[in-house]
């Protein structure tokens, strides 16, 4: 082995391209590869394909002092690489539930017989449970026996938006092995991250487990982090029918630590890639393996997240005054303002964003939607083409009857109520997450809707 420890991650999407980057700053020699030129193009260049704080100065520099390359060969990858992180992506299939595992067994399949010395793979996406042994009896069957390649796994928990600084220091590392040799091997294979910890006198936990448990590690965290977020959405639907607040409620019920105050933000509920389809693909692998009650729970999270979207449309109604019928409400005409297009802020993902599901709700109720987003665009123009875009905050907001903030992007958040006041044509605001200061906008003369809050 050459004393920089060479490593490839395989699939640059989101977590592939990042992990790819942040392993280069750490010191590796880092090739990334996927089969898509254009993405392996713009990555070479030092772009990121998708909008990620800090990712670009991060490729540009590793690219610059030549540890970090891109490529198309999958030979390139395994003659070079002594450790290969597989990052591709695992989508929802057809059925609406299971996890697609295409990408994952292409990949193996075609990297395994070019391998010509040991190594380490190392599986990152997130997959259903049962995956890493079913790659290890690929990796058996299309690799050279006398080379002795072995898998792990070690799921990822960044998030978008914070996805470098969670690369660069994990709250743990998941190490999923079935050897002591692949243990050493993927501890070197992190050991920039615990010196870049030790450094800051940082501890990085290590938990060291079964194939399994590595792959349930990881759904499981975001099916406990998605129930938090409709455990306190389903408080949302009960404050709004007894009178309570559900932010004064997460906020008296955070401050026990035992529960703690984040991820309680009530509002238009989660969306993304990965809460979503993960909770799905959980309860179908669950049900395969015959444990579908002890997850069913979840099917219950998800009716309660969808929910939260068409309580935005009847709120829309109710300000507007207008009828609800069977169909739904009938918004024929209204011009409405929704601010934000992204599933979060500080990121240009879409995939399953409430924002822009409830903005193509209230279009396909009738409403005249102007749609602004300061960093999903482009992003979003390709999911709802038929939505109408602004450029700008003010050019959205100007002479609409209805605001709807669905994404709590900054610009929203300090937009002063008393500026807006003037461009609407009545000032009446749903605040879909639950993010601005009610009393602020109702001093300026808004007819204010919060999510589980009275009204305003
Ligand atoms: C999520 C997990 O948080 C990561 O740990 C995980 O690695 C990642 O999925 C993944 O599987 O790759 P992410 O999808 O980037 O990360 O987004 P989150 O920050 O978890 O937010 C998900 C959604 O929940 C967003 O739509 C957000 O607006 C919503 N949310 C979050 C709420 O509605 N309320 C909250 O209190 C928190």
């Amino acid at each position: 082995m050459p004393d920089v420890m060479r490593l490839s991650f395989l699939g640059t999407g989101y977590l592939g391209a990042t992990y790819a980057a942040c392993f280069a700053e750490l010191g590796y020699e880092v090739l990334g590869y996927d089969v898509d030129d254009a993405k392996i193009a713009k990555l070479a260049a030092g772009r990121a394909p998708f909008h990620e704080p800090g990712l670009d100065d991060l490729l540009r520099r590793n690219l610059a002092a030549g540890r970090l390359r891109f490529t198309t060969s999958l030979t390139e990858v395994a003659g070079f690489a002594d450790v290969h992180f597989i990052c591709v992506g695992t989508p929802q299939r057809p059925d609406g539930m299971s996890a697609d595992l295409t990408y994952v067994e292409n990949v193996v399949t075609a990297l395994a017989p070019l391998l010509t010395r040991r190594a380490l793979i190392v599986g990152k996406s997130t997959v259903p449970v049962g995956t890493a042994a079913w790659v290890e009896q690929l990796v058996a069957k299309h690799a050279d026996p006398a080379l002795g390649v072995e898998v792990a796994w070690s799921p990822e928990f960044l998030q978008e938006g914070y996805a470098v600084e969670d690369v660069l220091r994990p709250n743990r590392i998941v190490a999923g092995v079935r050897s002591e040799w692949a243990r050493v091997r993927l501890h070197a294979a992190h050991k920039g991250v615990f010196d870049l910890a030790a450094t800051e006198d940082r501890d990085v936990p290590v938990v060291v487990t079964d194939f399994a448990t590595a792959e349930l590690v990881k759904v499981a965290a975001n099916a406990f982090l998605a129930t938090k977020i409709s455990f306190i959405n389903a408080m949302a639907e009960v404050c709004e029918v007894a009178g309570g607040d559900v932010t004064l409620l997460a906020r008296a019920i955070g401050y026990d630590p035992r529960i703690g105050h984040r991820f309680l933000q009530a509002g238009l509920g989660f969306g993304g890639g990965c809460l979503p389809k993960d909770i799905r693909a959980f309860q179908a692998r669950a049900q395969e393996l015959g444990a579908g009650e002890a997850l069913r729970f979840l099917h219950e999270v998800d009716l309660i997240n969808a929910r939260r979207r068409g309580r935005a449309l009847t709120l829309a109604a109710e300000l507007l005054n207008r009828p609800v019928g069977p169909a739904g409400p009938d918004l024929s005409g209204a011009r409405i303002a929704v601010l934000g297009a992204t599933f979060k802020p500080h990121s240009d993902d879409v995939r399953d964003a409430p924002s822009l599901a409830v903005a193509a709700a209230l279009a396909n109720a009738g409403a005249h939607v102007h749609v602004y987003d300061p960093e999903g665009m482009p992003n979003a123009r390709a999911a709802q083409p038929a939505l109408a875009y602004e450029e700008s905050l003010v050019a959205a907001v100007t002479d609409v009857s209805l605001v709807v903030v669905a994404t709590e992007w900054a610009e929203f958040r300090n937009a002063d109520p008393v500026l807006l006041g003037e461009l609407v044509a009545e000032r009446r605001v749903i605040d879909g997450r639950n993010c601005l200061n009610p009393a602020q906008w109702a001093q300026a003369g808004w007819t204010y809707r919060g999510m589980g809050r009275p009204p305003v």
